[in-house]
């Protein structure tokens, strides 16, 4: 089949599996702000491997379009991660000093570092983890509405999220273009697939952590 058609089937299969968690309530325990604070906390992590990996793979990225999109995404999450820095002072938390990382990377982290062929990088880091970041984004900015926290409901909705939605829109784009054979589909769909799966498993990290499906993602 042929790059868009393979990208729309692609859409289907994400949609589909994320449709629980899309149904899922949100419902973090305790007193909101308080949630809000810790998501947001979580959310720096998530921020910054994003960026991390972003750069990494500019390095050994020779398509230069390809390349441009891995530096405009490694600005906009360090930009996010500053962002949300700034949002935890405004509520009192100082994590100027916080490295989210400190204590380890995530294992979708490492798994995305595994990874060569620009398909299965495409489809894992951009297409599929900036997906799941769109659809926990929404709910998290729901459930940032509820609690009246305007602040950082219009940080999201204004910034955030608009340029999640853009690197998973170019992911799409790309894979378009670049997943032109059934042996590079067969591989970005298995990407796509892995990287769903340990989005799962952080999530329920996160469940236990805090009662909620809706990490704040890059
Ligand atoms: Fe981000
Ligand atoms: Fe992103």
């Amino acid at each position: 089949m042929d790059g868009l058609s393979f990208v729309q089937q692609l859409d289907a299969e994400l949609q589909h599996a994320l449709a629980p968690l899309a149904a899922a309530p949100i419902a973090p325990t305790g007193e909101k702000q308080k949630a809000i604070i810790e998501l947001l906390k979580m959310g720096l992590k998530s921020e910054i491997e994003a960026s991390e990996i972003a750069a990494s793979w500019m390095l050994t990225t020779p398509e230069m379009e390809i390349k441009l999109g891995l530096a405009r995404q490694c600005g906009d999450e360090a930009k996010h991660f500053a962002l949300m820095q700034k949002r935890l002072l405004e509520l009192g938390v100082d994590a100027r000093q916080l490295n989210p990382v400190a204590h380890g990377y995530s294992p979708l982290f490492h798994y995305l570092r595994t990874l060569h062929p620009l398909v299965e990088r495409l489809a894992a880091a951009q297409y599929a983890r900036e997906g799941i970041a769109k659809l926990v984004n929404a709910k998290f900015i729901e459930f940032v509405e509820e609690a009246k926290d305007t602040r950082t409901a219009a940080l999201f909705r204004e910034t955030v999220q608009p340029e999640e939605a853009a690197h998973h829109e170019f992911a799409r784009q790309m894979l378009a273009k670049y997943a032109n054979t059934p042996e590079l589909q067969d591989k970005a769909r298995a990407a796509m697939r892995k990287t769903l799966e340990l989005a799962d498993e952080l999530r329920e990290l996160a469940s236990h952590r805090l009662g909620t499906a809706a990490i704040p993602g890059s």
